[in-house]
């Protein structure tokens, strides 16, 4: 069992293929943390708690160790808040009687096999018990009753775990949490770098790493949404980690709205990393038998590097998070118009667009924004989900029935979060909008954002889609959501619970989400957020893959994606190949081949040459879909590091293919270029299907591949495709 518990000395031990995690029930008991790193056989880790210094101005519980045990100076499990630990703590529940006082103890514990779900949330599953072990531990506030479950689950064969919190209200009083963070995490050191994911609309997740430091510091979305602008991705690695060596931390929320991350470094150099629901502008009422549930951090640890924890996140999700029946199975190659042609299009268009796609040898047509009500600019129509029959020259579903005639799956644009002040659905609800008493709202991209805590309203919006969707033969829908949330207050909660809206508005996205695919088990979904700004594992449960960055343009999207890989796999992000300005046909499909392939210009345009090109990428895709889609990744030059190149490589799970892609950024002065691949068995002989030269998987790995005559100009690339010959 990857669980265990020694009854005798109290203590818990966890233990992944690469990791153990172990903490004990102390004296009082109080849940002290001892160790999370590289898999150990035992845990003679007593000296780990701090029991015989006196800490000055660290207060003392007086039943312990003759009155040496500070909880100001313990590494715990679960810290609660004014009860002596003055660093970060991760529950703050205000009692009936207006303090402020948490104290968690343990009470109880099972250890079964499986994985619970998290009601109303999404989380990582498994399909059979024997693919993950959980550890449940009760603990209780004495003085007022409210206890939290600890929910622990080893994903052993994965070097993950998954840790959520579950806050119980067994008083006879309502209590308000002010705080509840999924995990803490208390490392005896503080000898790490922070990795973490900043960006912009159009610049997403990119990367940034910076030595830990005494005080706090920490990554926060207050947007409403998990954000373009701070992922809720964080890592510590050890200082000079590399991709391939040095300890690896890696942190994910499994939430799509406020979240924080923060690490920090105490006064005895050690560090407390906590990550949940962004505390601020949060409060929840619960009653007297009410019980809340936080979402789910995932954490992975390897001694193994920065690259090693990437590919232990992308196994995981692409087992564990993704699911339905576009989890295994090739996705349809697609092309959308919205770059071509905004809201500005015919019906009779898009059947070109269709045309075109089908000369290609391109599987789905996606019309993206302006298919409804008034919507030919951004000023209008959101929220008044009826087909503008003019625009398409007739019903949705003759128009479709001519995609489909041509062999053509159809795809359709939705931003069901949202209403346009010029639309028919505000002009009847206006109250229906997150609005304030006596506020002016704040207008973003022209519209306000629906209540999504009231059931009437996701109700009628659910209503309106499943109209349209059951209409006629829909493949796909992409899920749009254009602003963040400000002036966030329901009409019809009372005053004391409006601290909730924020949480009750993501619950209410995840509801609607779910039964969209429940309705339409077959529909392919896709995230999008103004481009990547719900770049997050929530968002993954309901929708295999996320529109990346509405920035097209493949040099930029190499930061972009490098920084996104960090912990999303390949499979999850949407890259298209467009008509933007920089480079040829041939390194936007290079950049594009690592994500869920599509295109997004207009067909039409498309020179002799550019279609040839464009075929090859069709084949490419079909060849290179296995190893891109459920290979390991492996990042060689990063961009963030490297000014003039950027490389990387898929290697396929059994190791028999390879495919490495090269971009240079800016021309390089030097004219010999050597990759060394890696991840390849060395045993292994490996045909380079360019040249047909032979070459073992040490050699490329050792000495690599190598090319004298690499002057290659801006902006150009190279994918070379490595197979294993017997
Ligand atoms: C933002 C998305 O990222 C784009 O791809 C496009 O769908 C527009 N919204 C449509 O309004």
């Amino acid at each position: 069992m990857p669980i265990s518990f020694d009854s005798e000395k109290r203590i818990f031990k966890l233990d992944t293929a690469t990791s153990s995690y172990i903490f004990e029930i102390y004296e009082e008991n109080y849940l002290v943390h001892l160790y999370y790193g590289a898999k150990i056989p035992d845990s003679n880790l007593s000296a780990f708690r701090y029991t015989g210094g006196f800490a000055s101005f660290s207060p003392q519980n007086i039943n312990i160790a003759d009155g040496m045990f500070s909880p100001d100076i313990n590494p715990f499990e679960y810290p609660g808040n004014g009860a002596g630990d003055f660093r970060t703590s991760a529950v703050a529940i205000r009692n009936a009687d207006g303090n402020n006082v948490t104290d968690m103890r343990y009470v109880s514990h099972k250890i079964y096999s499986g994985k619970p779900s998290i009601e109303g949330l999404p989380a990582l599953y498994v399909e059979n018990e024997n693919e993950a072990s959980t550890l449940e531990i009760l603990t209780e506030d004495a003085t007022t009753g409210i206890q939290t479950v600890l929910f622990y689950t080893v994903f052993e064969n994965l070097g993950a775990m998954t840790r959520s919190v579950k806050v119980i209200n067994n008083s006879d009083k309502t209590v308000e949490i002010e705080k509840v963070m999924s995990a803490c995490v208390d490392f005896h050191t503080y000898d790490y770098d922070m990795l973490s994911l900043y960006g912009r609309w159009g610049k997403e997740r990119s990367l940034e790493r910076r030595p830990l430091a005494h005080g706090k510091q920490l990554v926060a979305s207050k947007r409403g949404s998990s954000s373009h602008h701070q992922n809720p991705f964080a890592a510590l690695v050890e200082n000079g980690a590399t991709e391939d060596y040095g300890s690896a931390y890696g942190f994910n929320l499994v939430y799509s709205s406020n979240f924080v991350f923060e690490a920090e470094v105490n006064q005895n150099s050690g560090t407390r990393v906590v990550m949940g629901i962004n505390p601020e502008n949060f409060g929840w009422q619960l009653k007297s038998g009410e019980a809340f549930n936080s979402p789910e951090v995932v954490m992975v640890y390897t001694p193994d590097g920065i690259g090693e924890m990437s590919r232990i996140f992308h196994r995981l999700y692409r087992k564990h998070l993704i699911r339905g029946k576009w989890k295994d199975i090739k996705r349809p190659l697609l092309i959308n118009n919205w770059e071509a042609t905004g809201m500005d299009f015919t019906g009779d268009q898009l059947v070109t667009f269709a045309e075109r796609a089908k000369e290609l040898g391109i599987d789905m047509l996606v019309m993206d924004d302006g298919w409804f009500g008034d919507r030919n600019s951004d000023r209008s129509g959101l929220g008044d989900w009826q087909v503008n029959e003019e625009k398409l020259g007739g019903s949705l579903a003759e128009f479709v029935n001519k995609i489909n005639a041509l062999g053509i799956k159809f795809g359709i644009w939705y931003e069901p979060e949202m209403i346009s002040r010029d639309s028919n659905l505000y002009r009847a609800h206006p109250d229906w909008c997150l609005h304030v008493p006596n506020r002016e709202k704040s207008i973003g991209r022209h519209q306000y954002v629906l209540d999504y805590s009231r059931q009437d309203v996701r109700d009628y919006i659910f209503g309106e889609m499943y109209k349209v969707l059951s209409s006629c033969k829909i493949d796909y829908l992409k899920w749009d959501f254009n602003r963040n949330l400000t002036e966030v207050g329901s009409a019809i909660l009372p005053a004391e619970q409006q601290k909730e809206v924020f949480h009750r508005f993501v619950l209410g996205t995840y509801d609607v989400m779910d039964r969209l695919t429940k309705a339409f088990p077959d529909m392919l979904i896709e995230n999008c957020s103004g481009g990547g700004g719900r770049f997050d594992p929530g968002t993954l449960y309901f929708s295999p893959q996320i529109w990346t960055s509405d920035n097209t343009d493949p040099i930029e999207r190499l930061t972009i994606q490098f920084g996104t890989s960090m912990c999303y796999p390949a499979s999850t992000m949407g890259a298209h190949v467009s008509a933007c300005r920089r480079t040829g046909y041939d390194t936007k499909g290079n950049v594009a081949l690592w994500g869920s392939f599509g295109y997004e210009l207009d067909p039409n345009k498309f020179t002799e040459e550019d279609k040839r090109i464009v075929k090859r990428q069709v084949a490419e895709y079909h060849k290179y879909y296995d190893v891109i889609h459920f290979g390991d990744l492996y990042r060689l030059i990063s961009p963030f590091e490297n000014h003039f190149r950027a490389a990387w490589e898929f290697v396929s799970e059994d190791k028999s293919e390879a495919l490495l892609t090269c971009v240079t950024m800016r021309r390089h002065p030097d004219r010999m270029l050597i990759i060394k691949l890696k991840g390849l068995d060395p045993d292994k002989y490996y045909v380079d299907e360019d040249t047909d030269e032979v070459y073992s998987g040490a050699l490329l790995m050792n000495a690599g591949i190598c090319l004298p005559n690499a002057e290659h100009d801006d902006g150009q690339s190279f994918i070379k495709y490595f197979k294993a010959v017997e």
